[in-house]
Order: structure tokens, then sequence, then C-alpha cells
């Protein structure tokens, strides 16, 4: 009798265990969650407008080439040539000049990425982040073809995901040359970003 008893409640243990693992998949036995159906909100629009800019020359360059091809001929010394990697550090500013208030940085890197020169492009992974404002500690995330040379006005890249009030961000921003100077490339541009976020 007993042992009736006893198998009967090692049986019930047993089958509870089970049941548990089966509804809990949380334990850390499995790598993953449980998936359900994902409760997003509303989906929002903002339009960011602001300027970067991008020096390369002087003591105090905000973007400096860290690699480059070794290539034969004379483009191998242009900063622009094919294969040319920078890192970049580009403020972000209200206005177009030089001392207009700074809201935020560009971090990433940019990487020529034309071999035809006449159709300049540069392909970005960089991470627009904001440093004051209702946006203070949110960024967004470029991962895009620049055609800086393939298009005469404004030209686009994409808005792959975000941080913060923009996470899973998604969304494209409309670049126009502010400013160059085509001698040593530092340049100024014109960003106005829309992003779709929740
Ligand atoms: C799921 O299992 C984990 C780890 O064993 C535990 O901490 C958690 O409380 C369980 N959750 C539920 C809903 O039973
Ligand atoms: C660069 O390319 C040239 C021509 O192919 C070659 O002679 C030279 O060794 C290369 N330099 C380096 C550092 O790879
Ligand atoms: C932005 O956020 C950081 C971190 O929370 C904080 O230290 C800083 O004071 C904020 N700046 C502004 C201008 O709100």
């Amino acid at each position: 009798m007993q042992g009736e008893i006893m198998w009967t409640l090692i049986f019930a243990l047993v089958s509870l265990t089970a049941a548990t693992v089966t509804a809990n998949n949380s334990d850390s036995s499995n790598y993953y969650g449980q998936t359900k159906a994902a409760d997003l909100k509303e989906e929002k629009v903002t339009h960011l407008r602001f300027y970067l800019h991008d020096i390369i020359s002087g003591k105090n360059p905000s973007a400096v080439r860290i690699a480059h091809a070794n290539l034969t001929g004379g483009s191998a010394d242009s900063a622009v040539g094919f294969g040319s990697l920078f890192a970049m550090d580009d403020p972000l500013t209200v206005g177009p000049g030089k001392d207009s208030k700074v809201i935020g940085n560009g971090r990433g890197m940019y990487v020529s990425g034309s071999k035809d020169i006449s159709k300049f492009t540069i392909v970005m992974y960089a991470d627009l982040a904001f440093t004051t404002g209702k946006f203070n500690g949110s960024s967004i995330s470029v991962f895009s073809r620049n055609p800086v040379a393939e298009e005469a006005g404004e030209r686009e890249v994409g808005i792959v995901g975000g941080r913060g009030a923009f996470r899973m961000a998604r969304g494209f921003i409309q670049i126009k040359t502010h400013h160059i100077d085509m001698n040593t490339g530092d340049a100024v541009l014109r960003y106005h970003a829309t992003v779709f976020h929740y």
C-alpha cells in the first residue's frame, strides 16, 4: 500500500515536472524563449534635420583614413580611391556653420566602394547619436550606399535600426551637400532623416 502511494507520488511528480518544462521553456537548458505575437505599439514617424561635418584635413580631423588598397597607378594616393576605408566621429550640428550648436555625433566607418571614380560612392556603416534634446541618448543606424557623385541634387541612404527612442527604427535620410572643399575633401552635409519607430 505504502509502495503504491509512493509510486503514485513519484509518477505525479515526474508528470508535473515534465509539464512544467514543456510549459516553461525559459529554463536554462534551452537557448530560446517562447515565440508569441509581438505586442508592438503604433508606429510613429519623426523628422530630423541636422548637418554632418566630415573634416578630413588639418590637425583635428573628424574622419581619418585607416586603410587603403595598394593600387598601382596614379590613384594610389587618392584620398577617395577605391578601397579607402575611413573611421569617422563627425559632429552633428543644428546649422551648417562651424560654430553651430552640436547636437550629436556620427560614429562608424565608410569605405570608398566604386571602382569607377566618376561614380564616387561610399558605403556607410554608422551610428548617428543625439546628445541633447528629446532624443538625447538615442541613435539611428545607417547601413547603406551613399552615392555621393551619382545623384546631382539629393541622395538617399537607408536607416536600418536604432537605439533608445529609435529602437527598431527604419527609414531613410535625404542628403544634400551643403559645402565641399574639392582640395581637402572636407564637407558639410545637410541630413534630413525620416525615421519610422515605435
Ligand atoms: C520558468 O523557469 C525559470 C527557470 O527555471 C524560472 O525562474 C521561472 O520562474 C519559470 N517561469 C514560470 C512562468 O514558471
Ligand atoms: C603594392 O603593389 C606593388 C605592385 O603590385 C607591389 O610591387 C608592392 O610590393 C605592393 N606593396 C605592398 C606593401 O603590398
Ligand atoms: C544627455 O544625457 C546624458 C546621459 O543621460 C546626460 O548626462 C546629459 O546631461 C544629457 N544632456 C543634455 C543636454 O540633456
